[in-house]
């Protein structure tokens, strides 16, 4: 490998493992998958790592609902998430689960290196407390009536019915959403990751404003989070809950867990840990203070204070090195509007499946949708079946399907190398800087115009050229084949643009040109009359507009 070869860690947030991946999850696996995807193409060194998500109370009470364990409620749900990501063809290294051995000892360490630094507190506070369930009950397992309007069964944040928002101790006559009892007050020793000693403040003022080139948002997020020097905004971190939890008790303290968001991110750690472990890589060398590796999370923006806050503290003053970058994006819409149960627009990745999708076509509507920023994205159903159908299969595989058969049928599938000097060819050639530099910057929906206007030219290509009129003219033989190599020169090439978007579509069209995996340099070795391309076979159907009647009504 070359000089330039870059060391990549990369990583997409850890789905709950207590709910299904529906399309909002998919954006961000498909966001980091094709970015992942990219840099393997480029000759990077890659690790993508992945996990569920499987601590905290939420997860103990459905488990607990369902009449399992929570090992076997986490251990059901990881088939199905596995299931999903693979179906949608998202490459991790290793999809692992932060209910690990890996993760329990990374956990423990670094907790006692930041309680060896000083930075571990215990302090009592008073919490609201089932009586019934003997339990601490985090702020959504209760409800009451709404303080403004009075409305009943509202949750302690906001009312559903009027709007207003208020904190639990305001709702009128609270209740356990576990058991229905009146909760009560109730004090206990928590331990506390001081975030407001001058140390930790100082050392995120400087990672999140100078060092790492965080998105302009999120900078300014940070910056409205971490203050001027001397305000102390940071407040300390409670990363500790009582039994009974899942998760891990925390040294030293029986009875006492951490917070399911002190293992999640060190999940991370602990997944590529299990992968290094396998694959006989060198772990340390990833994770030490002044390694040249990069490490970048994609995330989405709701989880932007865990990530530009908390973890880069925690790996600082547990003697780690922090993240390269963290990447946020937006939240997906459907159709304008918020995903929404009631109208069947919350939509499970496995009924994508189950309902016949072909899992690219969401993942190339979701790229023309995708760019650098943490704005929200739509997905416009109507849209949806016309992108696809126009510019997958309109524009981008039509343009196969018009040149294989007469090559094939004609020639023995035979290209003129004579034809790969074409003017037409070194065009699209060129792009290919501009298109990496979109990809690498997570400008997809830009990459994916750029490649579309490419596919406009090469048709404009054969409309003027009109290989079906010149096969009917037999003197005009070696003209046939040389506007038919031209083509599929550039499917080639727009095929190598796709790959990272539509990874399946191009394996087929690896097998049907006769190529071995391209990679990115490949733009510039063209189609030979050594390699005879085959038969073509159809790479991919139409999305019809009644399979999105379906697919709504299954998620209803
Ligand atoms: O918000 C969520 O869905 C969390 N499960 C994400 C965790 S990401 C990481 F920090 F583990
Ligand atoms: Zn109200």
């Amino acid at each position: 490998m070359s000089s330039s070869q870059r060391r990549l860690l990369v990583t997409s947030a850890l789905p709950y493992a207590n709910g299904q991946i529906h399309i909002g999850h998919l954006v961000e696996y498909v966001q980091t998958d094709i970015w992942v995807r990219f840099q393997r193409m480029r000759g990077h060194e890659v690790h993508y790592v992945g996990a569920d998500d499987t601590h905290g109370t939420p997860i103990m009470l459905r488990a607990e609902k369902e009449g399992l364990t929570p090992k076997e409620l986490i251990a059901n749900v990881w088939k199905e998430h596995k299931r999903d990501f693979d179906n949608f063809l998202i490459s991790f290294d290793n999809y692992y689960t932060t209910d690990s051995p890996e993760n329990e000892k990374l956990a423990q360490s670094i907790y006692l290196k930041l309680r060896d630094a000083g930075l571990i507190e215990k302090r009592a506070i008073e919490q609201a407390y089932d009586p019934v369930k003997e339990m601490f009950l985090p702020d959504r397992f209760i409800k009451g009536e709404c303080p403004k309007c009075g409305a009943k069964d509202q949750y302690g944040d906001n009312c559903e019915k009027c709007g207003a928002t208020y904190s639990p101790t305001d709702l009128k006559n609270p209740f356990s959403v576990v058991s229905g009892a009146t909760p009560i007050k109730k004090i206990s020793d928590h331990y506390f990751f001081k975030l407001s000693d001058p140390r930790c403040e100082e050392f995120l003022r400087d990672w999140t404003q100078v060092k790492t080139p965080l998105q302009p948002e999120a900078r300014n997020k940070m910056k409205e989070w971490v203050g001027q020097p001397g305000d102390r905004k940071l407040g300390d971190w409670d990363i500790s809950r009582d039994a009974p939890y899942f998760g891990f008790e925390i040294p030293d303290a029986p009875g006492k867990y951490f917070y399911v968001w002190l293992d999640a991110p060190i999940g991370y750690y602990a997944s590529f840990l299990n992968y290094c472990q396998a694959k006989g890589l060198n772990f340390d060398e990833w994770v030490k203070p002044d390694t040249a590796t990069e490490q970048y999370h994609f995330i989405g923006k709701d989880i932007l204070y865990f990530h530009t806050l908390f973890w880069p503290a925690t790996l600082n003053f547990a003697g780690y090195r922090t993240p390269t970058n963290v990447f946020a994006h937006g939240f997906l819409t459907v159709d304008g509007e918020k995903m929404s149960k009631s109208r069947g627009t919350l939509i499970s990745a496995n009924s994508v499946i189950d309902c016949g999708f072909n899992p690219e076509w969401f993942r190339y509507y979701f790229a023309t949708k995708l760019n650098d920023s943490m704005e929200d994205l739509d997905l416009n159903l109507q849209d949806f079946v016309a992108r696809v159908n126009s510019d997958l299969l309109g524009k981008y595989i039509n343009i196969a399907s018009r040149s294989a058969g007469f090559l094939v049928k004609r020639f023995g599938g035979i290209v003129s190398d004579e034809a790969m000097n074409n003017p037409l060819l070194k065009e699209i050639a060129t792009a290919s800087d501009k298109i990496a530099e979109l990809y690498e910057g997570r400008e997809y929906a830009k990459a994916l115009r750029t490649v579309m206007e490419l596919a406009d030219k090469v048709n404009g290509f054969v409309d003027e050229n009109k290989p079906w009129e010149i096969a009917k003219d037999p003197e005009r033989e070696a003209d046939l084949q040389h506007v038919c190599s031209i083509t599929l020169e550039a499917f080639r090439m727009l095929s190598l643009y796709l790959k990272p978007v539509i990874p399946h579509v191009a394996a087929g069209v690896e097998e049907f040109l006769s190529l071995s995996p391209m990679s990115w340099s490949d733009i510039n070795i063209p189609l030979s009359s050594k390699n005879p391309i085959k038969p073509y076979k159809h790479l991919m159907t139409r999305v019809e507009a009644p399979q999105i009647e379906a697919l709504l009504a299954a998620n209803l």
